[in-house]
């Protein structure tokens, strides 16, 4: 059975032979501006030695620049992005100095949604059995996917005040979950298992208290699932899921579920197969340009010491090749992370004593060399 042990191994889904890809980089803010530039330099060195073009171009957005001149996603980035990029890799985006997150709603769930990148495929992957904090699990144990819709539910932003500020306030926040919404992620969760050859897909939800937008996911489940008889198709509600997948996380390859909710269980996921440093993601929608970026945040608390891991950046870049069909470059940028776990060639988070760019100054001579 081919199972998720490479990143590298993510669908191609978009490749038109060539051999030159453009790039939007946008680091953001805070460890974003750190651990970008060691993807950077790992991807420039993936690229040339297997004789490839990448055409690299940064984007300053963020909350410096938010803070100084108030631009966040400027009007015609998503068209331009579609016009004449091929895909994004982003940083991350948060600073206390913006303490609602505008900016960074703005920009990272401005793209998710305009560029209509309905997929948020975040694999989590052991790389190494002495990472994970669960007992007795080794790499075999921890191989999974989640996939996390990522367009709509909780996260569109319908909602509002009512006597904001008063005893008698009133603050509602709307969850959209639509037909073509819940039925395009499933699709893709179906698909996703069927052609890597994957047995089992387990949807989670919380339809026993959200009883109409989670049975919409239960119903559009209930008649997917028939046209995918060789695959096992299971059910949990999200309570139980994250539960399980501490318990037992040999139990799934793939999972997929609504936006909040694979928000909060990739964080786990992260965590169990080694942590957040380590954890990559792409913001997929088939055949168009789709945007990947590490699943951590900007960590205002370690930014500018030089101490965060760059490896989920640079695994997301990894899985950006490999969207592009990339095969080889990616294989070589995730083979050479795998190398630096076993070595030892870590930043403190995994155990070693490298700072972010010793990190990524040892993968972009491991790349090279491969
Ligand atoms: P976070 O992921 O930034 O940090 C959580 C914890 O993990 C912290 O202890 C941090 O030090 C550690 N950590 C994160 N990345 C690490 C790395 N590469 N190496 C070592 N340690 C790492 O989450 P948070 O603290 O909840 O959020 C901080 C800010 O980032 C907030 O403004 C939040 O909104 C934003 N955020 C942005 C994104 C994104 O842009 N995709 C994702 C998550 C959070
Ligand atoms: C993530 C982040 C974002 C999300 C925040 C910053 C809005 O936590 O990419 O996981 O919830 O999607
Ligand atoms: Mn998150």
């Amino acid at each position: 059975m081919t199972r998720p042990d490479s990143h590298a191994t993510f669908r191609v889904e978009m490749t038109d032979g060539s051999s030159r890809k453009r790039i939007a980089v946008i680091p953001g803010d805070g460890i974003g501006k750190e651990v970008i530039p060691e993807a950077v330099k790992v991807l420039k060195a993936a690229a040339s030695a297997g004789g490839r073009d990448v055409v690299l171009t940064e984007f300053d957005w963020g909350a410096d620049r938010y803070l100084r001149d108030g631009t966040t996603l400027p009007a015609d980035a998503p068209e331009m992005f579609r016009r004449e990029y091929d895909a994004i890799l982003l940083g991350a985006l948060g600073d206390p100095r913006v303490p609602g997150n505008q900016h960074g709603a703005d920009i990272l769930l401005g793209l998710r949604f305009k560029l209509d990148l309905y997929v948020n495929a975040r694999p989590c992957v052991l790389f190494d059995s002495r990472l994970t904090p669960l007992r007795d699990r080794t790499q075999k144990d921890i191989q999974f996917t989640v996939l996390r819709e990522n367009t709509e539910g909780l996260y569109v932003g319908m909602g509002g005040f009512f006597k904001k500020g008063t005893s008698d306030e009133i603050a509602t926040q709307e969850d959209i979950n639509t037909r073509k919404g819940v039925e395009r992620i499933l699709r893709y969760a179906f698909e996703f298992a069927r052609q890597r050859g994957l047995k089992r897909v387990c949807m989670s939800d919380k339809a026993n208290a959200l009883a109409f937008g989670h049975d919409l996911w239960q119903r559009v489940f209930a008649e997917m699932r028939r046209e995918y008889p060789e695959i096992e198709s299971t059910h949990m509600y999200i309570d139980n899921l994250v539960m399980q997948m501490v318990r037992d996380p040999s139990q799934f390859d793939v999972i997929v579920t609504c936006n909040l909710f694979g928000d909060i269980a990739s964080d786990l996921g992260a965590q169990i197969a080694g942590g957040i440093g380590l954890s990559p993601s792409g913001n997929i929608h088939p055949g168009k340009v789709s945007m990947f970026e590490p699943v951590h945040g900007s960590a205002p608390m370690i930014a500018g010491q030089n101490i965060a891991n760059p490896m989920g950046a640079i695994l997301a870049a990894s899985m950006m090749f490999a969207y592009l069909g990339w095969t080889a470059e990616a294989k070589a940028m995730e083979d050479a992370v795998r190398d630096a776990i076993q070595e030892g060639n870590t930043t403190v988070d995994l155990g070693g004593n490298l700072g972010t760019r010793e990190a990524g100054d040892w993968l972009t001579k491991r790349v090279a060399r491969a």
